[in-house]
């Protein structure tokens, strides 16, 4: 059985990140998404439980999907799901350089492999320090987000407009 492994901050997850799991899930037998901490990213808007919840919310209708949220290693993930490849998207050149040190380096670690999925066109602009920045200032960032994460960053926000 092929496992794919999609691992992410997703803080929070968004119609970019949907995509490459819908197509992931045409790919391999079984996807399982991973919300993890990036220790790079000083500073997170939901805990990896509230991720995890929008994320199980935004994919019900996808069946070969599991979710989990770790703090931990990302190739200790890979090892205790048994992942085939771990599968990341890109949306521009400028995601390139870093996702590629991460995949030689998770490579390195224990032979796991990264396959990379290009984001359609029409979502390659989405990301989530935007959307978290769009959502505090009352823009409407329904067009990018699940339902159920769009109703998770409306109430994070709620009253919070300076
Ligand atoms: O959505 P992001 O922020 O690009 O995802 C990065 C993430 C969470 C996949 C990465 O930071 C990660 O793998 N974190 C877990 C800790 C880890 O394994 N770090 C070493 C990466 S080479």
């Amino acid at each position: 059985m092929s496992v794919a492994l999609v691992p992410g901050s997703f803080d929070p997850f968004h119609n970019g990140h949907l995509e490459v799991v819908e197509r992931a899930t045409r790919l391999f037998d079984e996807v399982v998404v991973a919300a993890l901490r990036n220790p790079q990213k000083s500073s997170s808007l939901f805990d990896l439980d509230e991720r995890r919840d929008m994320m199980a919310a935004s994919m019900t209708h996808l069946p070969t999907v599991r979710i989990v949220s770790v703090s931990t290693l990302l190739v200790e993930v890979a090892k205790d799901v048994g992942a085939t490849a771990i599968v990341k998207g890109l949306r521009a050149v400028s995601d390139f350089e870093s996702e590629l040190q991460m995949a030689q380096m998770n490579r390195s670690l224990s032979g796991v492999e990264t396959l990379f999925i290009p984001t359609s066109s029409s979502h390659s602009f989405i990301a989530s320090r935007l959307l978290r920045e769009v959502a505090r200032y009352g823009g409407d960032v329904s067009p990018f987000v699940p339902p159920p994460v769009y109703e998770a960053l409306r109430s994070k926000f709620e009253g919070a407009q300076e």
